[in-house]
């Protein structure tokens, strides 16, 4: 008769001294397997007489809970140890500077349409916007070009093909028609909803926006961007126009100081028309605005022409106005010192990173613009 005590001692003996699951496991085979040891004395119970068998069965019985018992404590433990293992050896070092992280910027033409957008609201104007896609009418006819002037192809104009009514529509050249879309009595009633609804006047709106011509030089590309302006308000003079743009021009270059001279010009939509100059330095790599003895070409404006008001409806009598037209570009090279307008539009990650800006930033104290 196999000794119980003996066998027990033996098995918890060889249990607590594995030392992994594997040796664990073939520990438990040979115990409580198939053919193991304690199953082998399991199966002698059932040739032996009903009183031998009432003595035998609870000790046998009893061996086996017991190392099955041993098996899982002793298994719980390798376990844990081999977790602690496993955490001690793969322990996050929280002391390590973390990886470069990239962040997007904030595009440099974005950052200047915001920031004049802010001055501009900043002086009472509201917001306008209208279609890239143009007809002739709200490009050029409305806006007093005469049919065949040269104007219109100083303009180096994008046609579309003709469409089914035989029209063709354009790549609107400039802000400049949604001066026309704003003015125009009664007008506009079926067009989406961002595109500016026409308003009676008095009428003070900004149209920041895209506009397109076909040129390309250090100086232009096809796409570019302009900053619309439109006063219209009884007994409105070339005064007030000076004082508004002198007043953007102080506050979006941040300098207390502006010189600007009006240079009389020509714009169809316009009379008197004129080109603004501000007084900068141009001896270095980057313009200084509010320095020096150079004068440079900043934005296109003059007094709303009587036949544009008249093409919308409006008396000339009782009404009149101002308009201007910025690049919004430009006006974002010679702030932030870009020296190639084309870069702006090239996609080139390593410029966003060094002349974009971040989307989060301590509130600018001229603009008032975060
Ligand atoms: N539309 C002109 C351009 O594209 C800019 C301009 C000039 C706009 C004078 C105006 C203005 O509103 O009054 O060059």
């Amino acid at each position: 008769m196999t000794d119980l005590s003996q066998l027990e001692a033996d098995l918890s003996a060889r249990v607590a001294a594995v030392q992994d699951l594997a040796a664990l496991e073939a520990v438990r085979v040979e115990a409580l397997g198939k053919t193991g040891s304690i199953s082998e004395l399991l199966k002698t119970l059932g040739r032996l007489s009903p009183d031998e068998r009432r003595e035998q069965g609870p000790k046998i019985n009893g061996l086996r809970d017991a190392v099955t018992l041993a098996i899982a404590a002793r298994k719980d433990h390798l376990e844990t140890a081999a977790l602690d293992a496993r955490l001690a050896a793969e322990r996050v070092d929280l002391s390590l500077p973390p990886p470069p992280e990239r962040r997007g910027r904030v595009h440099p033409t974005m950052q200047v349409m915001d920031e004049m957008i802010a001055v501009f609201a900043d002086l009472g104007f509201s917001l306008a916007e209208g279609p890239d896609i143009e007809d002739d009418f709200h490009n050029f006819t409305a806006l007093n070009f005469p049919p065949r002037h040269p104007a219109r192809e100083m303009h180096d104009t994008f046609w579309l093909p003709e469409d089914e009514a035989g029209q063709r529509k354009l790549l609107r050249t400039h802000t400049s028609p949604v001066q026309i879309r704003v003015m125009q009595q009664g007008q506009n009633h079926k067009l989406p909803g961002w595109i500016a609804t026409s308003q009676s006047p008095p009428i003070r709106i900004i149209v920041p926006g895209r506009t397109y011509r076909s040129d390309s030089d250090a100086t232009h590309t096809p796409m570019f961007h302009q900053l619309e302006g439109l006063v219209i308000d009884r007994n409105i003079h070339m005064g007030h126009l000076k004082w508004t743009l002198d007043t953007f021009i102080s506050r979006y270059f941040e300098t207390p100081v502006v010189e600007t001279r009006f240079r009389p010009h020509h714009f169809p939509f316009t009379e008197p028309s004129a080109e603004m100059d501000v007084k900068c330095d141009r001896s270095g790599r980057d313009v200084k605005i509010g320095q020096g003895d150079d004068w440079l070409e900043i934005v296109g404006c003059g007094m709303v022409h009587p036949n544009v008001l008249a093409n919308c409806g409006l008396d000339p009598d009782e009404w009149q106005g101002f308009a201007f037209g910025f690049g919004v570009d430009r006006l974002g090279t010679l702030k932030y010192g870009m020296p190639d307008l084309r870069d702006m539009f090239a996609s080139d990650v390593r410029w966003l990173e060094h002349y974009g800006f971040s989307a989060f930033q301590a509130p600018n104290p001229a603009t008032g613009l975060s």
